[in-house]
């Protein structure tokens, strides 16, 4: 039995389709205080997938809820978008780190033989949290699919910083193409420029791959430099669109030919699934 948690209705759907097994009937709602209100209407399963991603402090409650109904049950957690997993450091004396927060929160539900999965967590060290066994997905491979139906111009896959070539690497290697990374060069103590470090991608159609798309602001740069060096398109893709509050305006205004992402966040530019990944991941 597939339960789609509230911000992951759609994709929940989607696996329970590719695995050809139920989708529970779920009630998401509200108290008039504000308080969360989760009900799994359908009876249960023996073997429970719950695919919840959690982009905001309220899907961590109504996933913490959804696990309490599940306690005693051995089940597959799927966090397709982990948040917080970007707070994994301490700067500062005093700071928690709130990655290990929410996965110790959501472990102390886990019974034995549980399993858990992400997909492209930010920082896989994350998942060291967990009792159980714990598993990173990787969409690259999605993405790479995806950019090989467009018809593109001598394209080359390019990461934004070193820290992304690892999926750029990996999904240019699917289409047999170029990847590089933007490096920054520092000419003095306020003049820095950023261009790719191996590949002149003058006249050559672009696509920049990263994990998430936040504020914007890494993709927006991103697109600037690459159209001050010459490059004749731009696109993008990402796995996880977080896009907060103008991003998608910022990139737009930057020049963006158009933007590519999974349904890790159900949003309008989810145009690619990764419910296949997830399903031969818990298929049974
Ligand atoms: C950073 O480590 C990540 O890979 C992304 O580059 C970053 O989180 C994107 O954030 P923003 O869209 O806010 O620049």
């Amino acid at each position: 039995m597939i339960i789609g948690g509230p911000s992951s209705q759609l994709l929940g759907g989607r696996v329970a389709k590719v695995l050809k097994e139920d989708l529970a009937l779920c009630e998401y709602s509200s108290f008039p205080d504000g308080e969360s209100y989760t009900q799994v209407c359908s009876d249960l399963d023996d073997r429970i997938v719950l695919i919840q991603s959690t982009p905001s402090d309220r899907d961590i409650i109504q996933l913490l809820q959804l696990l309490d109904v599940f306690r005693g049950r051995r089940i597959d957690l799927v966090v397709p978008y982990f948040g917080y997993a970007r707070q994994d450091k301490q700067f500062k004396p005093g700071e928690p780190l709130s990655a290990r927060a929410m996965a110790v929160a959501m472990d102390a539900f886990l019974e034995e033989g549980s399993r858990i999965f992400t997909v492209n967590i930010h920082d896989r060290s994350v998942l060291n949290n967990f009792r159980h066994e714990a598993t990173d997905l990787d969409a690259a491979s999605v993405l790479a699919d995806e950019i090989g139906k467009m018809k593109l111009d001598h394209p080359v896959i390019i990461s934004p910083d070193k820290g992304a070539v690892r999926m750029a690497k990996v999904a240019a290697a699917r289409l047999g193409i170029d990847y590089d990374y933007l490096e920054k060069t520092r000419h003095s103590g306020t003049e820095v420029s950023m261009a790719p470090k191996e590949i002149d991608a003058s006249g050559r159609d672009v696509v920049i791959l990263d994990d998430m798309i936040a504020t914007g602001g890494t993709m927006a740069q991103a697109i600037s430099i690459l159209k001050s060096n010459g490059a004749k398109r731009v696109y993008l893709g990402s796995v996880h669109p977080v896009l907060t509050g103008n991003a998608v305006l910022k990139l737009c205004r930057a020049g963006v030919e158009s933007i590519i992402t999974t349904d890790t966040l159900e949003k309008a530019v989810s145009t690619v699934s990764v419910a296949r990944l997830i399903a031969e991941a818990v298929r049974p």
